[in-house]
């Protein structure tokens, strides 16, 4: 059964994090005229209102978007983020945009988006949110199982962000599988690869991450935030994205970006970033 519901997250430190990278990739594929594919394995609802009951239980949002929204002037290298949250609001912050929403935004007329959700409520939200956009292909199925039976994809490049809840301890097994089986069908994707980082008791990234390192992808970027130090037992401090074959350029942007959004984010003076090729391109 599934039990993840993403509302109550939805705009957090990690949502900030996961969706400026993607953004930053979407913007550098828009480089070239020529189409390209955005494949999302676990979409999400799609879109959230904040002040809705489940995301003010935690009001997570305060210590992320919210913390950056009244300042994005300041931000103009997220000028493509901003422009999705800005159309979803009036002046103020209500509407958040989940990873989907985010790409159908900034997709063209000749792009494409194929999605995929489990959760039998979630997709039915998706749908309502996203249905009716001809550009998008929305799939109720199993994300890691979806996305190698849609690889290689029409058009041929393009971007898969894979987000998963990891409520199941198999997920961190599944994605490192998933992502070796995928790029053998396609070498060239980008594949985009979210994952928390909880407490000591219960961290996986750094065991997960030790894996990626000997997995033999030939290029591996790690852009991680931890707004808090890592607490001893329970909690999530941070989140890392995992990016293979990352657009020349990104690491340049992230380079900037990470110590910024630190320094925004940061929820006590332990925070920190990091940024890290696992495997660098020749
Ligand atoms: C972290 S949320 C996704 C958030 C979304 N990517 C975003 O950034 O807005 C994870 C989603 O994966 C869904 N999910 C869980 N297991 C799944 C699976 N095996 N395949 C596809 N979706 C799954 C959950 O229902 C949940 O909606």
């Amino acid at each position: 059964m599934l039990s993840y519901r993403h509302a109550f997250h939805a705009g957090n430190h990690a949502d900030v994090l996961k969706h400026a990278v993607e953004t930053l990739i979407i913007e550098q594929l828009k480089s070239k005229e020529k189409p390209f594919c955005y494949l999302d394995t676990h979409a999400g609802g799609g879109c959230y209102d904040l002040s809705g009951e489940w995301p003010q239980k935690k009001a997570e949002y305060l210590d992320g978007i919210a913390r950056l929204w009244p300042e994005r002037q300041h931000w103009p290298e997220l000028a493509a983020y901003w422009d999705v949250i800005a159309t979803l609001n009036e002046s103020e912050l209500r509407f958040y945009p989940g990873s989907p929403e985010i790409a159908r935004h900034l997709l063209r007329e000749q792009d494409k988006l194929m999605l995929m959700e489990l959760h039998n409520q979630e997709i039915e939200i998706l749908r309502r949110h996203i249905g009716s956009d001809s550009r998008s292909a929305i799939h109720h199925r199993d994300g890691f199982e979806g996305l190698l039976a849609l690889l290689p994809p029409t058009p041929r490049r393009g971007l898969v962000l894979m987000d998963p809840p990891y409520e199941l301890k198999e997920d961190y097994q599944r994605v490192l599988q998933t992502l070796k089986k995928a790029m053998q069908k396609w070498a060239t994707g980008i594949y985009a690869l979210w994952y928390p980082i909880l407490g000591k008791d219960a961290d996986r990234s750094r065991s997960m991450l030790e894996l990626f390192k000997y997995a033999g992808f030939p290029s591996a970027l790690v852009a991680e935030l931890e707004v808090a130090a890592q607490p001893d037992e329970w909690g999530m401090n941070g989140s890392g994205m995992l990016i293979l074959n990352a657009p020349w350029q990104l690491d340049g942007q992230l380079t900037t970006l990470l110590p910024r959004l630190c320094t925004q984010l940061a929820q006590s003076n332990e925070a920190r970033w990091r940024l890290e090729w696992l495997a660098k391109p020749e």
